[in-house]
């Protein structure tokens, strides 16, 4: 599947030769409008990607150059919580690697636990907590992978020092912290909110984790930012809408967007 994916890829992009891969969250579409010689593949045409379900999610790959950097975007992620398997929301990465990515940025839409965050923010994904009990690494270990891939530095350190110099030039707020992920789809309840702020995270969404955990046993290097779009449950009187994420998604995007291309020019 993944060989068959990444051949009906390739031969659309021709020579646009992918070194970074960019995930794109929900409402956190603007990188993916800024693409130079941009080849859109919908997932229509590559075998084994479904079409994306959630709201603010299209479904197609963008491969071109920005800031002179070969790039493929996802625009459109698969979710646990939308029923497919962990080894379909990792599909995308096990293709870019085919193609001979070698970084990969991750962004996602979070709700914030940290109480100084000010939502909308973002928020440099430092490391993770998989609290979705599924990893796409059950089973048969797939050619280029490891059967027990170190974890220690999911993602990057010097990656992660790129993005805070890029970030304090342009005068962007960012913070580190930890993401929890969930299976959704409902949102958390407040007691699951203060369980998770006990534990150790930052923020809280429903995505991520399976993408980095493929990038990581594959030996490609991950940068992760969260676009931290609510408070999360019980830490304000507020109730919470995916129509809210969108919204302080998009207000954020632009930001956000501005990240990734200082942190592309300094690769
Ligand atoms: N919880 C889980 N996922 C999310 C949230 C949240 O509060 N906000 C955006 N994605």
């Amino acid at each position: 599947m993944v060989a068959a994916a990444a051949e009906a890829v390739a031969a659309r992009i021709g020579s646009r030769q992918p070194r970074v891969a960019i995930v794109l969250g929900s409402g956190l579409g603007d990188v993916a409008e800024q693409i130079q010689s941009a080849v859109r593949v919908p997932y229509g045409e590559i075998p084994g990607f479904p079409q994306p379900g959630a709201p603010g999610h299209k479904g197609e790959l963008v491969a071109g150059t920005l800031e002179g950097v070969g790039v493929l975007v996802q625009s459109g992620r698969f979710h646990l919580y939308e029923g497919h398997a962990p080894q379909v929301a990792a599909l995308p990465v096990r293709v870019f690697a085919r193609l001979g990515v070698r970084t990969l940025i991750v962004t996602n839409a979070a709700g914030g636990i940290r109480l100084t965050f000010r939502p909308p923010t973002l928020m440099l994904i430092a490391d993770h907590i998989n609290f979705m009990f599924r990893t796409p690494l059950v089973g048969a270990v797939l050619e280029g992978e490891e059967r027990f891939p170190d974890m220690s530095e999911p993602y990057a350190r010097e990656l992660r020092a790129v993005a805070r110099d890029v970030a304090l030039r342009e005068r962007i707020g960012l913070e580190e912290g930890v993401y929890a992920a969930l299976l959704g789809p409902s949102f958390e309840t407040p007691a699951e909110i203060r369980m998770l702020q006990r534990l150790g995270a930052d923020a809280v969404g429903m995505s991520t984790v399976p993408e980095v955990i493929v990038a990581r046993a594959r030996g490609i290097r991950c940068l992760g930012f969260s676009s931290i779009t609510n408070v999360a449950a019980g830490l304000s009187a507020a109730t919470l809408s995916h129509e809210e994420v969108l919204a302080a998604g998009k207000q954020i995007a632009g930001q956000l967007a501005t990240l990734i291309r200082g942190v592309l020019v300094k690769l």
